[in-house]
């Protein structure tokens, strides 16, 4: 077992374990938008940061890839604790204006205007790199990729053309914390990165509702038959 301080009280945890983890356990409200429970985290976006003494040390740590240690003192809401993360929710708003999970959280810091020039082309994407990882590690297709330099960066299909492995599934939307990823579900089709899917109708309801392409994704993975996986979760 490890022992250190969380803002003055005692706590334990395991070896190995994350800050983050421990310190939300403990009752800390810490902000995060690139952690997810299921992914973990690749400390994209620093909203998590904490402050963290050892000695005469000190030190500011990204609390979702930090693991704890015996004999810290960590404060989740210092001064400069929260000056750094307005400063990022600053910058998240001068990136992105059109977010409301952003003003939300900037506005729960007193972050309601930025000093910066506002983006215009960057729509809600904070680069945070869940949709990705989600791709990757849940679905296992990697559809999208980050592409570009500095300003250019950008979350895209690769050569920003509709992927040939991209299946549907919207998995990436779902996860993105700011609903930047477009998907639309209309007339037996549903539009995701420039690629347009033909919706499966589940023959009990005739309702629309999965991409074919899914099902038989599904299908080849887990050997499931496709008359199964054509009745929709409601009439199974
Ligand atoms: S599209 Fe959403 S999930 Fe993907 S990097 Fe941008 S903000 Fe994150
Ligand atoms: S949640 Fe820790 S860096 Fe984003």
């Amino acid at each position: 077992m490890v022992e250190f301080k969380i803002n003055g009280k005692k706590v334990q945890a395991e070896k190995g374990e994350i800050l983050l983890d421990v310190a939300k356990r403990e009752g800390h409200e810490i902000p995060t938008l690139c952690h997810h429970e299921k992914l973990g985290s690749d400390g994209r976006c620093r909203l998590c940061v904490v402050e963290i003494h050892r000695g005469s040390r000190r030190r500011f740590v990204a609390s979702c890839l930090y693991p704890v240690e015996n004999g810290i003192d960590v404060y989740t809401d210092s001064r400069d604790v929260l000056l750094i993360r307005k400063t990022i929710l600053e910058l998240l708003l001068a990136r992105c204006p059109g977010s409301d999970t952003i003003k939300n959280l900037a506005s729960q810091y007193g972050v309601f205007d930025v000093r910066y020039t506002k983006d215009t082309d960057k729509g809600k994407c904070i680069l945070c790199g869940q949709c990705i990882r989600a791709c990757e590690s849940i679905v296992g297709v990697s559809a999208l990729c980050m592409s570009g330099k500095g300003p250019e960066k950008k979350v895209t299909t690769p050569f920003d053309e509709p992927s040939e492995v991209c299946i549907g599934c919207g998995a990436c939307a779902v996860i993105c914390p700011t609903g930047h990823i477009y998907i639309e579900d209309k007339d037996g089709y549903r539009t995701i990165w420039r690629k347009k899917f033909e919706l499966a109708r589940c023959p009990k309801c005739n309702r629309f509702h999965a991409p074919i392409e899914q099902l038989e994704f599904i299908s080849k993975k887990t050997g499931v038959d496709m008359e199964e996986l054509l009745i929709c979760q409601n009439c199974k």
